[in-house]
Parts: C-alpha cells; sequence; structure tokens
C-alpha cells in the first residue's frame, strides 16, 4: 500500500510502468480521464453485485487479448471493491498471471477490498465463490478521492474501518475513528466529513500487517472476517427478498450479532454490544438485521470459511481483541 495526496501523484507513480491497461467503474468516467495519458488502453465496466461473475472477468480477459497485451503488461483497476476483484482476477488467470495494480476509490475499497490479495466472483448467487489470492503490484491510496462519494458508500466503509480497529486497537484508533466520525456527522455539509487520512491509512495498516502473517487464511487472518460470516447471508437474504442492504451495512449489523454471541458465551464483559450499538448510532451505521437468526442459518452454514460442521466465527474478547471460535450454525442460534 502506497499513499498518495492526488492525481498528479497517482499518475506520475502509474508512468513509471509500461504498458498500462486501465479498467475503470463506468460511473468514473472522469477521473478515469484524468489518468489515461499514461495508459496504453482504458475500458469502462459496470460495478454492480450482479456483474461481479466470470462473464466479467472474461471480457477482460479477452479485451487484453484483442489490444495484445503481453506478460510485461499490467492491469490497473481505478474503482471500488467490485472493479478491484474483477480485475485482479482477470490479472492473474490472464496468460497465466500479468501485473496489477489498484486505485481504490471508495472507503471499503481502501481499508479492505483492495488490500489482501484475494480476487474473487459472485457464482449463483453467492458471494466470491470462485476467485485467487493474489497481491497487487501496488494499491494507491489517496483519500482525497473519498471527497465526493455518496454518504451511504461513505459509512459502509466506515463499518470495515471500525471492524480493523476492534481487531486491533493499537493506538486507540477506535476512539478516535468513532469520535471523529461522529463529529464529521454533526459536521454536515460533507466536505467537512472528517475521517482523516491518517485514520485510512491505520485501518489499511492493520489489513495489511495481518495480511502479512497468514495470507492463505490458516489462522490469524480469519479475524478479519469479524461479522461476515452473518453479513454474508444477511446479504444473501436481502437479495433474495429484494431489499437493498449494502456490504458494509451487513457488516455493520453482523459485528453486533457478534458481540451479542461474544457476551452470551461470556468471552466478552457484559455491555459490549450495548456500546457497539451506541457507537453505531453515533456514526450512523445500522445495527440490526432485518432477519431473525434462523432465517440466516443455511446460508452461515455454506460459508467459505466453514470447515466441516464448525464455522469459524470470530468473536470479540474486548476493542481490540478478537479470537476466532469454531461453532456448529446450530450452536451459534441457540446463543442469539
Ligand atoms: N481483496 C480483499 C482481501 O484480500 O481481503
Amino acid at each position: 500500500m502506497r499513499q498518495v495526496t492526488d492525481i498528479a501523484q497517482i499518475r506520475e507513480f502509474l508512468s513509471g510502468f509500461p504498458d498500462i491497461f486501465l479498467v475503470y467503474d463506468r460511473n468514473l468516467a472522469r477521473l478515469a480521464s484524468s489518468v489515461e495519458g499514461v495508459c496504453l488502453a482504458t475500458k469502462a465496466i459496470d460495478a454492480t453485485e450482479a456483474d461481479k461473475t466470470m462473464d466479467s472477468v472474461l471480457e477482460i480477459c479477452r479485451w487484453l487479448l484483442k489490444l495484445g497485451a503481453d506478460r510485461g503488461a499490467t492491469l490497473v483497476a481505478l474503482g471500488g471493491g467490485i472493479t478491484t476483484d474483477i480485475c485482479g482476477f482477470a490479472a492473474s488467470v490472464y496468460k497465466r498471471g500479468i501485473r496489477f495494480g489498484f486505485i481504490p476509490t471508495t472507503l471499503l475499497a481502501q481499508v479492505d477490498a483492495a488490500l489482501g490479495g484475494k480476487n474473487g466472483v459472485n457464482l449463483d448467487g453467492y458471494k466470491n465463490m470462485i476467485g485467487v489470492i493474489r497481491e497487487p503490484a501496488f494499491t494507491l491510496i489517496c483519500p482525497a478521492l473519498l471527497s465526493t462519494l455518496p454518504d451511504r458508500e461513505w459509512r459502509g466503509g466506515t463499518a470495515e474501518l471500525l471492524k480493523s480497529f476492534i481487531i486491533d486497537n493499537t493506538g486507540g484508533h477506535y476512539e478516535e475513528a468513532v469520535d471523529a466520525l461522529r463529529h464529521s456527522r454533526a459536521c454536515e455539509p460533507r466536505h467537512s466529513r472528517a475521517c482523516p487520512g491518517n485514520l485510512i491509512l491505520a485501518a489499511a495498516a492493520v489489513k495489511e500487517r495481518i495480511v502479512a502473517a497468514d495470507l492463505y487464511e490458516q489462522g490469524e487472518r480469519r479475524k478479519l472476517n469479524l461479522g461476515h460470516t452473518f453479513a454474508h447471508a444477511i446479504e444473501r437474504r436481502a437479495r433474495l427478498a429484494g431489499l437493498d442492504i449494502s456490504h458494509g451495512e451487513a457488516v455493520a449489523e453482523g459485528i453486533i450479532l457478534a458481540a451479542r454471541v461474544s457476551e452470551r458465551l461470556s468471552l466478552a464483559p457484559a455491555g459490549l454490544e450495548e456500546r457497539l450499538r451506541r457507537d453505531w448510532e453515533a456514526v450512523g451505521l445500522p445495527a440490526d438485521s432485518p432477519f431473525p437468526p434462523a432465517v440466516l442459518a443455511a446460508d452461515m452454514a455454506k460459508d467459505k470459511k466453514a470447515d466441516g460442521e464448525k464455522v469459524h466465527f470470530v468473536l470479540i474478547r474486548a476493542i481490540g481483541d478478537v479470537v476466532t471460535v469454531p461453532l456448529t450454525v446450530t450452536e451459534v442460534l441457540d446463543l442469539l
């Protein structure tokens, strides 16, 4: 991960690579045009969850092939986590793997999706069911790109930001982030939205540190899934029910459920769920899943982090101290 402050620095960095093929989220045409001068070719893609499929991966591979991209090419993704996932996957399989880099343009992608090397697409409605683990050559973090992010997307990203600090609160960043986010909500209009760049970089650094210790998710990295077993089930149920719940919102609701299970197992002191609920309220995140736990059960059992009957649930002992506990879905349901 490398911090850059503006488009000029992004351009300067990219100009160090010979053959750049830039793929960007169609909504970012203006931003893309400001870097296309240092690219060999550019391509807009649709970047909705429904587009996160093998078809999109193949479309990019065909584009690269048609333009004669060889193994010296660099595929650069400009956009949110959907764009970076599709491109990371395409670059990993095109000619058995070419270099790729990310310029994430959402908070969620800057602190989570564009880091860590997992590049996956959805299959039959199940998220990230096929993919590869391969790290980008670079991820350029430019907090200034977030100033025009729609509010709801911004808030979704704050769920992953706070998740990072619940996992690792070195330096008290959790409290600092809740304060900054509460303050920025109170200070609309949006230009005063102040999640200082240092917090974004600190959250990204938490992820990078954990991934560096356990790229293939044999232990430590599982902690990054805090709230996600619940969240993936919430997202799937929402899609089936035609409800609009974003990934970040589902993660926020999933973390609250993880806190409840943690308390009921006496892993966390009483009051943790209440504290998180207050913080979520202050920063504008939803706390309650619209689905009762029993409705989420079948999808949780299908979670790809499942190991036989048990699912690796990430539970919270305290802010900055989480632990992975293998539990069956039935055991978790009994606790909720
Ligand atoms: N690309 C997301 C991750 O590796 O966690």
